[in-house]
């Protein structure tokens, strides 16, 4: 379904590396909504704001220390020329607070949300602060920059967006939705594959004794995945 550019789901981003985009979000079924324009994409390269020769957009830290960090001033220009641009604005940065699938949930039903990707050893905090932006971690492992971060955080709102699975996936079911859940096993064709046999009951067409058998599972693969972390 094709929309009017004026409704798409308006995605921004303030980064060094615009060519990472849209990357994974340009094929399959996100890709075939970006092409139908149900979210657009506004690329904005922090680096065209830097107004020395060199071109330079970070500085190395007050207080010493290792690495660079991105300076206020360039990024503060970045922002004000998408100050027309809607919805919440987040820091992508391993410091964030953990993106859950409720997070998830509530960015999809904005207007479309600003994502500020940092590099390096980070973001001066004065303009994280300044203009208000949420700082989100993807998980506790570090990643080389906030765009794989922006990556994976885009794909799980996109997806959730009016017709963009266009009824492949079942969004109640899957695992999160209820954020109690994870989701039971799946198995296809064939029905024995290198010695192993799919659980019988898939194949017994009884649908109250496969309901329950995987209800079951749902509540063992969350024991044992809650021991785990
Ligand atoms: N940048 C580097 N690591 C990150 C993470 N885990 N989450 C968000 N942004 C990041």
């Amino acid at each position: 379904m094709k929309k009017n550019i004026e409704n798409a789901y308006k995605v921004s981003i303030l980064t060094l590396f615009p060519e990472i985009f849209p990357g994974p979000l340009g094929v399959s079924l996100i890709g075939k909504a970006l092409s139908n324009k149900i979210w657009d994409l506004n690329l904005i390269n922090i680096r065209d704001f830097a107004n020395d020769k060199h071109k330079s957009v970070d500085d190395t830290p007050y207080g010493g220390g290792a690495g660079m960090v991105m300076r206020p001033d360039i990024i503060e220009l970045a922002i004000n020329s998408i100050s027309h641009f809607p919805g919440p604005r987040i820091c992508l940065t391993p410091r964030g607070a953990k993106l859950t699938q409720a997070k998830v949930k509530k960015l999809s039903l904005d207007e479309g949300l600003v994502l500020l990707c940092g590099r390096y050893e980070g973001i001066d905090q004065r303009v994280i602060d300044y203009y208000n932006f949420e700082e989100i971690s993807i998980g506790d492992y570090v990643v080389t920059g906030g765009e794989s971060a922006a990556i994976v955080l885009l794909e799980s709102v996109l997806r959730l967006l009016p017709n963009v699975l266009g009824g492949v996936d079942t969004l109640e079911e899957e695992s999160f939705s209820d954020n109690t859940l994870l989701e039971y096993p799946q198995y296809t064709k064939p029905r024995e594959w290198n010695g192993l046999n799919v659980p019988e009951v898939l194949t017994s067409g009884d649908h109250g004794k496969i309901k329950s058998w995987r209800d079951k599972k749902r509540v063992e693969i969350t024991k044992i995945r809650k021991l785990d972390s």
